[in-house]
């Protein structure tokens, strides 16, 4: 466990749209790793976001990889046209992908990292059969469709089981949590066993943004 790198990856749900540039420039001197994409299309979740123009622009704007979040049904429809204009990884919620396998090929076949993710209703058993194939695990700990939200701690649990699932089948995929995630709950789920860490009030709603990149991965670090 002690070898797990640490990903902090700020959702840009959370920053101000307005001064997109600045907000991208903020979080990548703070040292992010990641800059996490919430796609959502009204119907697989009860709000609507953005797609590829955006990803396109901060594919613009900054270096860092473009971990695209897809919140829509029939996300097979925007694989390619997301993976050109930058996503570094594409995961894609199990409850809208009967044929998840497929859907993993396809997005390496297009050179990203495939991801699956669960809601917290979503049992474990939906990955388990794939597990050797994801190159990234996404545990949702509150129900997609909007930040802010609770965190839901009942997912620590599950966490822990995802670790478990992934171990066993000798995966290398990185293990995601999304939702509620802020100083008070980071080191719970860092000790379950997640390794990459979604931030989206926590980093841009607070007065120092950076300071609360680093302060995140401290709280890891000092339990690794
Ligand atoms: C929720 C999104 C999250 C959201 C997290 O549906 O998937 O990525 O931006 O926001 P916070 O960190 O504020 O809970
Ligand atoms: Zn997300």
């Amino acid at each position: 466990m002690t070898t797990r790198k640490i990903r902090i990856a700020p959702s840009l749900l959370a920053a101000d749209i307005g001064r997109l540039r600045e907000e991208l420039a903020i979080i990548e001197e703070g040292g992010a790793d990641w800059l996490h994409l919430d796609v959502m299309d009204g119907v697989f979740v009860p709000n609507l976001t953005f797609g590829e123009k955006i990803i396109d622009t901060c594919r613009r704007y900054t270096k860092l990889p473009l971990d695209v979040h897809l919140m829509v049904v029939e996300p097979e429809k925007y694989f390619e046209s997301f993976v050109k204009a930058g996503a570094a990884t594409l995961t894609v919620h199990v409850e809208t992908a009967p044929h998840l396998h497929r859907q993993l090929m396809r997005i390496k076949e297009l050179g990203a990292m495939a991801g699956a993710t669960l809601n917290p209703s979503t049992s474990l058993e939906t990955i388990r059969e794939v597990a050797s194939d994801l190159d990234l695990l996404l545990i949702m700990t509150v129900n997609p469709g909007f930040g802010g939200q609770k965190f839901i701690h009942n997912t620590v649990a599950k966490i822990a089981r995802a670790r478990e699932i992934l171990t066993a089948a000798h995966s290398n995929a990185l293990l995601e949590v999304d939702g509620g995630v802020a100083r008070e709950t980071i080191q719970t789920c860092w000790r379950a066993g997640a390794d990459t860490f979604v931030a989206g009030n926590a980093v841009f709603a607070a007065k120092d943004p950076k300071a609360e990149i680093a302060a995140l991965r401290a709280l890891c670090a000092e339990t690794a």
